[in-house]
């Protein structure tokens, strides 16, 4: 990455974790989870037996690919799949094999805030599947959005896998399922992935595996701000609390100080007190209903057209297109 751009980013690394533990209650954004040892992290989370979500979507993928390929192809003209936090692209190498097999005309753009995760997909994605047109895109998904508009004049078919959407509030991710909309035309389609509401044993589970990998990736945002802005925090002193709320729908993961101590933040002369038992919020990953979806969809001016789900209905993957 260009020095410019990596100065910029540490910057706002610096200035949200300033604002983030000085404001009261302190919290964390959870894109911050995502540097070179997140990624591998959430790349194990991926893998847990817990961590229902990826079998899910890969059962999906790889049981209902024509079907989704079909939707894809349209009207057989080219298009752009684009990828938004694509990750290790895992689930999608899926689709992407079939609609190569298959001599679908398509370019595949796939973006991620993480320019580490980006490589080693490209380096995989040319090793595996050498025919596939790959543009990688680093970026986060509202600036990448803006680049999308002008982008290109070929059709669109938009992803957005994991339930990643689940990691925004329902007024941001109206507002994001808003500005995606506007970056898309009448013969665009999206299709995006949604954890749905099960029984809160599965879901609470998912967060709180008893190996401590979800621990260890809470962990790892203390000690990046460590790594990256010369802090001294100490992770034992702190444990990870993760919750699910039936009634919302939402998980909400803490980290909760198990003792009064002060955290120094040597990049930026700055002191930090925590109370004992006080908290940093780090992530919500909203769990849905179909009507929570339409409710969604309409606030954001988006049309279902279809949807896709797994055996036990745990997870779906919705296709919406522009509402006239
Ligand atoms: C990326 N995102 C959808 C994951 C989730 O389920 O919210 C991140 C994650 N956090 C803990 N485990 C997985």
């Amino acid at each position: 990455m260009e020095q410019a751009k990596e100065n910029q980013e540490n910057n706002t690394f610096k200035e949200d974790v300033i604002e983030g533990l000085t404001r009261f209650p302190k919290r964390l954004l959870s894109k911050y989870f995502y540097d070179k040892k997140g990624d591998e992290i959430f790349q194990q989370i991926m893998s847990m037996p817990e961590y229902y979500l990826t079998d899910c979507e890969m059962e999906i993928l790889s049981t209902q690919t024509a079907d989704i390929s079909r939707l894809f192809e349209s009207d057989y003209t080219p298009f752009e799949l684009i990828e938004l936090g694509a990750g290790d692209g895992k689930k999608t190498k899926v689709l992407l094999k079939y609609m190569l097999e298959k001599q679908v005309d398509f370019v595949y753009k796939p973006i991620d805030i993480s320019h580490n995760i980006l490589e080693i997909l490209e380096k995989d994605l040319n090793q595996k599947l050498p025919t596939l047109r790959v543009k990688t895109e680093i970026g986060e998904y509202f600036g990448v959005l803006e680049r999308l508009k002008n982008y290109t004049q070929r059709r669109k078919v938009i992803l957005m896998l994991g339930s990643n959407i689940g990691n925004l509030l329902h007024p941001q991710a109206i507002s994001f399922l808003n500005k995606l909309k506007n970056t898309m035309n009448d013969e665009d389609i999206l299709l995006m992935g949604f954890d749905q509401k099960k029984s809160p044993d599965k879901i609470l589970a998912a967060y709180n595996d008893s190996t401590k990998i979800t621990e260890a990736f809470n962990f790892n945002i203390l000690e990046r701000i460590n790594r990256e802005l010369g802090a001294d925090f100490d992770v034992k002193k702190f444990m990870h609390w993760p919750s699910y709320n039936p009634e919302s729908g939402t998980t909400k993961s803490f980290l909760v100080a198990k003792e009064e101590m002060y955290v120094y933040l040597k990049d930026a002369d700055l002191t930090i007190h925590f109370d004992r038992w006080e908290t940093i919020h780090t992530e919500i990953s909203q769990k849905y209903t179909d009507d929570v979806i339409q409710w969604l969809a309409n606030e954001a001016g988006l049309e279902i057209v279809t949807s896709f789900t797994d055996k036990k209905a745990y997870y779906k993957d919705y296709v919406f297109q522009k509402r006239n």
